[in-house]
């Protein structure tokens, strides 16, 4: 039974696939925006860049941050976006249009999985910011609808579009590293003002996550890449993870220095532990260690270290050292040289307009690839296993931590897919 939903739901995308390609290229492209806050107003921004996409509506539970998207929309020409402002289940109005092609969600995490779901049961691709979803059960409820419905499922997942991030790729892939061995990748950024207010110390939605849960809460910017690198649901998957976190110091501290020992959010116990350390396994006996550190003072750094049989590449440092090739033995080489040979195709072709953007240009090339497969009608290079096993790093990691660190089972979403190797479709 499982079996044949599956196989309906890929041959259902390949033969829509192909019908399309030729005379889809051109159409516009129709997506409704839900969350227009901070990440939300970027996305729309650069979604109003991408040649042929129409923005013909827009949700936000903030009136007056859904103004500001509808006049940003107005601004760049074109006709104001109806807008939807009716209470925290207003998207399902929006999903049901009729002029939509697709759905893109940038609200707090809490919405993004029924946002998708609402979406794709609406006949409507979804895009999701990061993470998709934060229980297990999500993951496995945006797997089965996808299926079922055969609408794809996007995650957002702009750092696997970076320009150093798909060079390596590239290099991985003409076999420059050898066999990969070990990853290292961390969400190491100080969003201490994410989580509590500057004007008076409460906390904001991302906070209320840090008092309620001791995991790795934002697992996808590390993992997205480490994943791609190392061929994840593409002939290897994720089998186990073991997780441990710190003692929890970084918000009360926070609070005391800025708003004084006596404000009630300076007092409170806050479950997240400040830096959190996941160790992952996969089937063909890859490693990766990925960290999770948000509430500390620290420089920006998601680590991104790959190492494989015949060399290691980190970010960290932006460097790279091969062997029988990097000039010295035990010496890192300066990767640089290596954008003239290794730069990624997509880079080439998108990299100057792209640059204009966010995230040194992650944030375009990300979503000129969710609205090229909307466009025609193919799945999306992120698909909705890709998205599911990247975000249940969170609910596992929260359940190994738990129980003082036991290891836990990754479930696979493929449902034993992952064996056949398949590329990873970037391109302009
Ligand atoms: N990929 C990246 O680089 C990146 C960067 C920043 C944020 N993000 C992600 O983007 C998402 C949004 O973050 P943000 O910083 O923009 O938060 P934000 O609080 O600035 O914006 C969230 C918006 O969603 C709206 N909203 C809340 N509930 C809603 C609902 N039920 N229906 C409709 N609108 C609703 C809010 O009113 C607000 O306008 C988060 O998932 C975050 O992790 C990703």
């Amino acid at each position: 039974m499982v079996k044949s939903i599956d196989r309906r739901y890929f041959l259902r995308l390949t033969a829509a696939g192909a019908v399309s390609l030729a005379a889809a290229v051109e159409n516009t492209v129709r997506i409704g925006m839900v969350g227009v806050g901070g990440r939300g107003t970027g996305l729309l921004r650069n979604l109003l860049d991408l040649p042929g996409v129409e923005i013909p509506a827009i949700c936000d539970i903030n009136e007056d941050n859904l103004r500001r998207a509808q006049d940003i929309v107005e601004k760049a020409g074109r006709p104001q976006p109806a807008g939807y402002s009716g209470g925290p289940e207003d998207f399902r109005r929006l999903v049901e249009r009729k002029d939509l092609d697709a759905v893109v969600t940038a609200t707090p995490w809490e919405w993004h999985t029924p946002v998708c779901l609402a979406a794709m049961k609406a006949d409507k691709y979804a895009a999701t910011e990061v993470p998709a979803a934060i229980t297990v059960e999500e993951c496995w409820d945006l797997v089965n609808t996808s299926e079922k419905t055969g609408k794809p499922c996007m995650m957002l997942e702009n750092v696997c579009y970076f320009r150093n991030v798909l060079m390596v790729l590239n290099l991985i892939q003409q076999g420059m590293l050898g066999e990969i061995i070990h990853s290292e990748a961390g969400y190491q950024h100080d969003v201490r003002g994410g989580k509590i207010r500057a004007t008076d110390g409460e906390i904001r939605w991302r906070g209320m996550h840090a008092v309620k849960r001791n995991a790795n809460l934002y697992p996808t910017h590390p993992i997205g890449p480490v994943a791609w690198w190392s061929n994840i649901n593409r002939g290897d998957r994720f089998t186990y993870l073991v997780s441990m976190s710190s003692k929890s110091r970084g918000i009360n501290n926070y609070v005391r220095k800025k708003f004084g020992p006596d404000h009630p959010n300076a007092k409170r116990t806050y479950a997240l532990g400040d830096v959190n350390t996941t160790l992952i396994r996969t089937e063909n006996g890859v490693t990766v260690t990925l960290y999770h550190d948000t509430q500390l003072p620290r420089p920006y750094d998601l680590i991104l270290r790959v190492q494989g049989t015949e060399g290691i590449y980190s970010g960290t440092l932006d460097k790279i050292y091969i062997e029988d090739r990097s000039p010295k033995p035990h010496t890192w080489e300066d990767i640089e040289p290596y954008y003239e040979k290794f730069e990624h195709p997509i880079w080439k072709d998108l990299g100057p307009t792209a640059r204009n953007y966010g995230h040194g240009g992650g944030d375009y090339i990300t979503l000129h690839q969710f609205v090229k497969a909307v466009r025609n009608r193919t799945q999306t290079p992120i698909d909705v296993y890709d998205t599911a096993v990247w975000s249940v790093i969170t609910p596992l990691s929260e359940t190994s931590v738990a129980t003082k660190s036991a290891p836990v089972d990754v479930p696979d979403f493929t449902r034993g897919k992952w064996k056949t190797v398949r590329p990873i479709e970037i391109s302009a």
